[in-house]
């Protein structure tokens, strides 16, 4: 279904929140190209992606200044996209722009905005183009979408490591421990209110309840 409006809400995706999803672009001899992304919802017909210069993806938008956000939550396909190439044969040709064939949302996105900037982290200094864009046709092939977003599932694994603390001696709940840290650091970087929020409570609960912990 074409929507009459651009409006991500009706995607699920709320301006400030951080989706994963799977961007496809095409080169400049007509190749289709398809790479898990993180997409920023930057309001209700705006979106921004950081794209590690280097890549398939940075390459095609540089050049076409146009990019497709596919909403799935398809564990092959994102793994597919992750691995190697996809067949030619997983996408189709909307307007002009190559579609993954299997998903539950997409929308086509016209770059109006290029920044580069280098990202530092443990791994080293990494030269990534910030590219914010105007949403320009949204399609949705289910009612609900539900976009993906790392969060619910940071909560999901710290409840599951807080339930498995009482079990083990100390090394084993202190390895218990970081991984309920490593899930707060996600929820920080890519969570929603309350998903910080609900990581916060289990940590005050860890704090309380076993305080030989650090
Ligand atoms: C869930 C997920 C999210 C990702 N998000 C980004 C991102 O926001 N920016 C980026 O440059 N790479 C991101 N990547 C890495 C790219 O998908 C990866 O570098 C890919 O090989 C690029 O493929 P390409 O050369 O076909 O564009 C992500 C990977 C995964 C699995």
């Amino acid at each position: 279904m074409i929507m009459k409006n651009n409006n991500l809400k009706t995607v699920g995706m709320e301006k400030g929140q951080l989706y994963e999803t799977i961007i496809s672009s095409l080169s400049a001899n007509g190749r289709k190209n398809a790479a898990p992304i993180g997409v920023l919802c930057k309001s209700e017909e705006e979106v921004a992606v950081y794209i590690y210069q280097g890549s398939h993806t940075h390459k095609n938008i540089s050049n076409s200044d146009y990019f497709v956000v596919n909403l799935t939550t398809n564990p092959l396909l994102l793994t597919e996209c992750t691995l190697g190439d996809i067949p030619a044969d997983y996408f189709y040709e909307f307007k002009g722009n190559p579609v993954l064939k299997e998903n539950d949302a997409f929308f086509i996105s016209r770059v109006i905005k290029k920044k580069e900037l280098v990202h530092e982290n443990e791994l080293g200094s990494s030269p990534m183009t910030v590219f914010t864009a105007k949403v320009e046709e949204i399609v949705k092939n289910e009612d609900v979408v539900r976009p993906l977003n790392r969060g619910i599932y940071a909560v999901i694994e710290s409840l599951i490591h807080f339930t498995r603390l009482e079990i083990g001696d100390f090394e084993t709940r202190q390895n218990i421990y970081l991984k309920i840290k490593e899930m707060d650091r996600v929820a920080r970087r890519v969570g929603s209110a309350s998903e910080k929020k609900a990581l916060q409570e289990i940590l005050e609960a860890v704090h309380e309840k076993y305080k030989d912990l650090e």
